[in-house]
């Protein structure tokens, strides 16, 4: 039985990029790596929560005492995090693709000498944060990240209100962020915005599970 502050919490967390087909041989994607969706998921779980991990492609190791659902598109993602309410709260670390190709080829587009290239139209992905924030099992804590290379606070502000969520960690990602080992965040709630120090991924992880859990703590408060 696990023992620590989130015993007997159950949080949803998603991370990874997905992956959007536009044949069966081919995707469209996105350079996340998952080490900090995959990061927090590990923190929760060392505060003895019960983890649900719904990771899109990535080249990481299943996090240990974490229950992962692996899924490649948005839609998939949507639907496994949907499948793993009730939870306590969710943390959507995933950068998600925003759009699909339109019309998925169940046969491989083929190259045709001298024709031109096919068109390849788009299709909006479900949000799924804001789904998740204005879900009728809405998790009691629903935590969003911004990822942005110029407005980062702001940007994050308006993301908090647009999106229904409660956290915003707003992440500069103008540097080498995606796919290194540090991150230097802002984490943006009702109460304001606290800046935190550049830092090891597995640090902003472990911080964010801690204030997590004095969060949930505190029955009375609205997140
Ligand atoms: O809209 P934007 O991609 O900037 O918002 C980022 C936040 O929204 C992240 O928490 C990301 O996981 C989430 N998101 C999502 N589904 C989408 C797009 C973004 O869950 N389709």
């Amino acid at each position: 039985q696990a023992a620590g502050p989130l015993a007997g919490r159950h949080v949803l967390v998603t991370s990874g990029p997905t992956h959007e087909p536009i044949d069966p041989v081919r995707y469209i994607a996105n350079r996340s790596s998952g080490r900090q969706g995959h990061a927090i998921a590990a923190a929760l779980a060392a505060l003895g929560a019960r983890v649900t991990l719904v990771s899109g492609p990535v080249a990481l190791p299943d996090p240990a005492g974490v229950s992962v659902v692996h899924v490649e598109s948005a839609r998939e993602m949507l639907a496994a995090c949907e499948a793993a309410l009730p939870a306590d709260a969710a943390i959507c670390a995933a950068a998600v693709a925003d759009w699909r190709s339109a019309g998925e080829a169940t046969q491989k587009l083929k190259k045709v000498p001298g024709a031109p290239p096919p068109p390849l139209a788009l299709a909006l992905n479900p949000d799924i944060l804001a789904t998740l924030a204005a879900h009728a099992r809405r998790p009691g804590l629903v935590v969003g990240f911004a990822a942005e290379t110029e407005n980062v606070v702001p940007n994050a502000i308006a993301k908090r209100r647009r999106k229904g969520c409660d956290w915003i960690v707003a992440n500069d990602v103008s540097g080498d962020v995606m796919g290194g080992a540090e991150n230097t965040v802002h984490l943006v709630t009702e109460a304001g915005v606290e800046d935190w120090p550049r830092l090891p991924k597995a640090e902003v992880a472990a911080r964010l599970a801690a204030r997590l859990a004095a969060q949930l703590a505190e029955p009375e408060t609205r997140p």
